[in-house]
């Protein structure tokens, strides 16, 4: 048996941690979270978690310096103060999309992070659609990477959206639409998306067939809103109908929300996996709460319970 349950958040997404702590009924820990002059970041457990089960929330996105530190900061002084599991709940890991070597004499980001979490002393991570999947391998604890599938489909139940297509906006988010397809049982399509720049993608053909369709794009990010917008401008010129877009993790800098009001997406659909601080009123994408699902999974986790009823 584990022991007390205890939550804590950190400061990058608040307002799911205060929706998991209700889907719960368990108070966020107490715990000062601060800058010293200077900008480092100061961090004091302000209650006893001797021996606790601790789950510490907290993505790493937006923000990815800041919050990581943070997070790290948080679990160390939790371990410090003897709490016998700390688990980090990071709804999105920041730093997943450099997970290899791709050009000669750069980081595996992604990895390093893994290093530096578990260095910090975390027991177990929870999160919710990595980048790649493979990411899991770069862990020697055990992780949980869970799927927002559930939450999307809830949705797309409920707007009855007729017999539309799956479409993923490049060939890395295949895996995620395929799951869309297999599990509502409709057809899938493809864009080929060439990046050509950190803000700029080049979209070139379709494969599959999207004329006269209804559309659901599915990525796992939308962060400057390149790759999702290019995708769409290519559907519409093959006769897509309507076009839709479910996103797991709803980064949206820079450019994001102008590309968005200027493209051929008729609704954004994200969800509150990442602190959204949408300023513009003419633009409001649907926002679904992953708090249940990721508060079953702590309750889950902490009972020693099955996590895989909950992927979909
Ligand atoms: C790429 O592999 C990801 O799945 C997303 O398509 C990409 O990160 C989105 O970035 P942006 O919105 O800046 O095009």
């Amino acid at each position: 048996m584990h022991g007390e349950l205890k939550i804590f958040a950190g400061n990058a997404n608040p307002e799911l941690c205060r929706r998991i702590s209700e889907s719960i009924g368990v108070p966020l820990g107490d715990r000062m979270v601060s800058t010293f002059p200077d900008g480092e970041i100061q961090v004091r457990i302000l209650e006893n978690v001797r021996g606790g089960d601790v789950f510490v929330i907290q993505p790493t996105v937006p923000d990815p310096n800041e919050s990581l530190m943070e997070l790290l900061l948080l679990i160390d002084a939790l371990k410090r103060a003897s709490a016998q599991r700390v688990t980090a709940v990071v709804p999105c890991y920041g730093y997943a999309r450099q997970d290899r070597k791709d050009l000669p004499r750069v980081p595996i980001s992604a990895k390093l992070v893994a290093n530096l979490l578990t260095a910090a002393g975390t027991d177990r991570l929870l999160t919710i659609d990595l980048h790649a999947g493979q990411i899991q391998g770069f862990f020697d604890i055990p992780v949980d990477n869970l799927n927002a599938f559930p939450v999307f489909k809830q949705y797309i139940e409920g707007v009855r959206l007729d017999s539309p297509t799956i479409v993923s906006p490049d060939v890395g988010a295949m895996k995620l639409a395929s799951l869309f397809c297999t599990k509502l049982d409709l057809p899938l399509a493809t864009v080929d998306k060439r990046r050509v720049g950190d803000y700029e993608v080049e979209a070139t053909t379709v494969i599959g067939d999207v004329k006269g369709k209804k559309v659901i794009l599915v990525d796992d990010i939308v962060s400057t809103a390149g790759s999702l917008t290019a995708a769409a401008r290519i559907l519409r010129e093959q006769g897509a109908e309507k076009i839709w877009a479910f996103v797991v993790h709803g980064i949206l800098v820079g450019p994001a929300v102008e590309r968005i009001k200027k493209s051929q997406i008729e609704r954004l659909v994200i969800t509150d996996s990442v602190r959204t601080e949408i300023e513009d009123p003419d633009f409001e994408p649907t926002v679904l709460s992953v708090a249940d699902l990721l508060g079953k999974a702590i309750m889950r986790i902490h009972k020693n319970e099955s996590v895989s009823s909950l992927f979909w």
